[in-house]
């Protein structure tokens, strides 16, 4: 039915996971929340293949079932058929920004890519999620309160944008 075609937005880090899974799985629980998940599809993805298979870094799969979210997907890297088929592509920092643009050049990207913290109105000049990968446990709380705020201010303007 026209109109009934479901929105995708993903997720995009360096390793696909720590911080885009988080992403993932805080976005799909604003969206359920919201009761939109059956017009909003979302998934993650990392530029690089450091953890192809992987689970979520146990780190990150804490903070989230601290909070009651449930990470189960495994790590995957981006693909050409991502730029075709999602509308939104977001990125966690500069690093990820340059290489899908790079990866852009080739295949043009179908949607929007945008850094999630365009959607941070705490961001100040830095427009990074930091990489909390070689940092301690409080680095993962921080990454997820960002991740958290900005994720909802996204999940507002899409609602915005698209009338849902
Ligand atoms: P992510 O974190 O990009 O948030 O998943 C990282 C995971 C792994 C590595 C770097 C960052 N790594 O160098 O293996």
């Amino acid at each position: 039915m026209f109109g009934s075609k479901k929105l995708k937005v993903l997720f995009v880090c360096l390793g696909n996971i720590c911080r885009s899974p988080l992403a993932e799985g805080v976005f799909r629980h604003q969206v359920r929340q919201a009761g939109l998940d059956d017009r909003i599809q979302i998934d993650s993805a990392g530029t690089s293949a450091y953890h192809l298979g992987d689970p979520p870094d146990e780190r990150t799969a804490s903070v989230a079932r601290a909070r009651g979210i449930e990470l189960d997907g495994r790590a995957r890297q981006i693909t050409r058929d991502d730029f075709r088929s999602f509308d939104y592509i977001i990125v966690m920092d500069r690093q990820n920004l340059g290489n899908v643009q790079r990866l852009a050049k080739v295949t043009k990207p179908k949607g929007k890519v945008l850094l999630l913290r365009e959607f941070d109105r705490e961001a100040g000049a830095d427009r990074d999620v930091p990489d909390p990968y070689y940092g301690g446990p409080d680095g993962f709380d921080q990454v997820h309160d960002i991740i958290e705020r900005s994720c909802a201010e996204l999940l507002r303007r899409i609602r915005e944008e698209h009338r849902l």
